[in-house]
């Protein structure tokens, strides 16, 4: 038996056509911001929109390479483990997300 287990809520947040390819669309949970990142393959990965540097709007910034570049001072984040790359450190939140045929279902 799974003891870890607290159950996910899956949250229908819109399609895949409402994200425009390597780019986000904002997701409010309570007083959280969270972004919904669409590569250029067409993956998705949710992170809180917080730089781990100085809270930076990750939404706002250069998707590439299963990353996400801050674009207040560039820091490169993992879109994957929402942790910062290089000789930077620090992480921000990942949420689960997943496609229901063409919607976006986000877990929290
Ligand atoms: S706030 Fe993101 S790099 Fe500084």
């Amino acid at each position: 038996m799974n003891a870890q287990a607290t159950p996910l809520t899956w949250t229908a947040i819109g399609t895949l056509d409402d994200i425009p390819r390597q780019g986000a669309r904002c997701v409010r949970n309570g007083r959280m911001t969270i972004a919904v990142f669409r590569t250029a393959d067409d993956r998705l990965f949710a992170l809180e929109d917080r730089c781990p540097h100085r809270n930076g709007p990750l939404s706002q910034g250069i998707v590439h390479d299963g990353c996400v570049t801050c674009p207040l001072h560039n820091w490169v984040i993992s879109l994957e483990t929402g942790a910062a790359q290089g000789a930077d450190s620090g992480a921000t939140a990942t949420f689960p997300v997943r496609l229901e045929g063409t919607t976006v279902l986000l877990g929290l």
